[in-house]
């Protein structure tokens, strides 16, 4: 923090204020009004700002709350006397960052300034840290052109102004934690948390206590009173990820929070009030779930008031020539590497394969054959051949000629290459084996490779 402005009427103030400043480093300015002050900050955008509480054209509190219209917004100090702190008291909670009694104590002026410094240096680390984290969670990081994805889009687009519960369905790895990001960091309440809690890891008691919190005493380690999500969540998001794994006694309490907005901590009588959205995620058909009477139909209503069905990456091949690139250029990016190559063939192989983990399954591979890779290029050898576990892709339903084609690159690669035993396996002679790797342009792994 560098440059300061003072405003305030009186001209002994404003001198003796400008010199103790300027001799502490401080580039210094002066307004003997509120008018002037604020075209002073204006054109200059000083860090700090000392404001007199009093002055003879505007009212203290009026300089205060057009200052907070300003970006950067300069940390203010108000300077008051005794008879004016209701004023004082005001123009803290209107967001001052302190006040400080006339006559000025030159001493705790100081000390008053080097806190502000710290706090306002915070600021704009968070500030910062925040933005970040807004810009990955943009739609632009959601990969994919295929028809579903962009039907997945439109509903982002619809929700995120609104405060409807939102439920995402979708296989494992989808993004089903990406696209509820996308939809907090893109809504009014972006700068509210986003608090995310796994209902599927720990336990139901424990779980409990995580939502609502809980009071001292109210279990055996409850050794002191607790915020819960739903409260920390503010006016942000309350992202309950695995919620088909909530037991049947936890899903009527979240119901009850979901109708009525009301909550108690564990162990408490106090009723609090919860304002968060609720954006819910499972890997688990709800419905199923339903009929087997494990989830509540009510909490399942009152859940997806907005449904997002994430389709799995098999069932929109179109994406993953695109989904590689932005991969491959993340994970280079973060382990500082530059293996951003990948030949036909090898897209080819991708594109194939069932990705039963989908995205998050894609990113791993992507992640083993970057670290493996001696040259700029993804190599099929560093690829997880595990992935090839069944040689019909995917559940869709396909050609003969698919199957017979997925079929032999199976072979091929679980042979590493070899086609002797290629042959063998599938029981056919070499110059078909030859002949069907050239009309399906299949890969071969050379055994060298192996
Ligand atoms: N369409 C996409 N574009 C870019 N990256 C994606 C896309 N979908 C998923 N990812 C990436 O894949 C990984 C897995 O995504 P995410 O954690 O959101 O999936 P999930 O559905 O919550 O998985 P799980 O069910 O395992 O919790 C993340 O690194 C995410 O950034
Ligand atoms: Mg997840």
């Amino acid at each position: 923090m560098k440059s300061v402005l003072i405003i305030d009427d009186d001209p002994l103030i404003l001198k003796t204020l400008a010199s103790h400043l300027s001799r502490q480093g401080f580039e210094v300015r002066q307004a003997e009004t509120g008018g002037k002050g604020l075209a002073e900050i204006e054109s200059s955008l000083p860090d700090l700002v000392l404001l007199d509480i009093r002055l003879p054209d505007l009212n203290g509190l009026e300089v205060l709350k057009r200052i907070s219209r300003f970006t950067p917004r300069p940390c203010v100090l108000i300077m008051t006397a005794y008879d004016d702190m209701k004023t004082t008291v005001e123009a803290i909670q209107q967001g001052a960052f302190e006040y400080l009694v006339k006559p000025l104590d030159f001493v705790a002026l100081d000390l008053t300034i080097q806190k502000a410094v710290q706090v306002k240096k915070l600021e704009d680390k968070v500030t910062f840290l925040i933005e970040e984290k807004k810009k990955e969670y943009t739609i632009d990081n959601i990969i994919g052109r295929s028809p579903q994805i962009r039907e997945v889009f439109k509903l982002i687009g619809s929700v995120a102004s609104s405060r409807a519960n939102v439920l995402i369905q979708g296989e494992s790895g989808t993004g089903k934690e990406l696209v509820a990001k996308a939809i907090h960091y893109n809504s009014p309440f972006r700068d509210e948390p986003f608090i995310v809690i796994n209902c599927s890891a720990i336990s139901d008691t424990l779980l409990e206590s995580e939502l609502f919190g809980h009071v001292k005493g109210a279990f055996t380690d409850a050794v002191v009173e607790t915020r819960g999500k739903f409260e920390i969540a503010g006016k942000g998001t309350l992202f309950l990820d695995e919620v088909g794994d909530v037991s049947p006694g936890l899903q009527s309490k979240l119901l009850r929070v979901i109708e009525t907005r009301d909550f108690m901590k564990v162990g408490g009588e106090k009723v609090l009030k919860t304002e968060a959205r609720i954006i819910a995620a499972t890997n688990q058909s709800l419905k199923a779930l339903i009929e087997k009477e494990k989830f509540r139909e009510d909490l399942y209503y009152r859940l997806k008031v907005v449904e997002i069905d994430l389709p799995p990456l098999r069932e929109r091949r179109e994406d993953i020539p695109e989904l590689v690139a932005y991969l491959l250029e993340k994970i280079n990016r973060e382990l500082k590497k530059n293996v951003r190559k990948v030949p036909e063939d090898v897209m080819d192989f991708l594109t194939r394969l069932p990705w039963k983990g989908n995205v998050r399954e894609l990113e791993n591979a992507l992640t083993r054959a970057i670290i493996l890779a001696k040259t700029d290029v993804v190599l099929q050898e560093n690829l997880p051949l595990e992935s090839v576990d069944s040689p019909i892709v995917g559940r869709e339903l396909v050609s003969l000629k698919e199957v017979e084609k997925n079929y032999i690159q199976h072979v091929l690669n679980m042979t590493k290459g070899n086609k002797t035993r290629s042959c063998q396996i599938l029981q056919i002679s070499r110059p078909t084996l030859d002949k069907k790797i050239r009309e399906y342009k299949l890969t071969v792994v050379p055994p060298a490779a192996a």
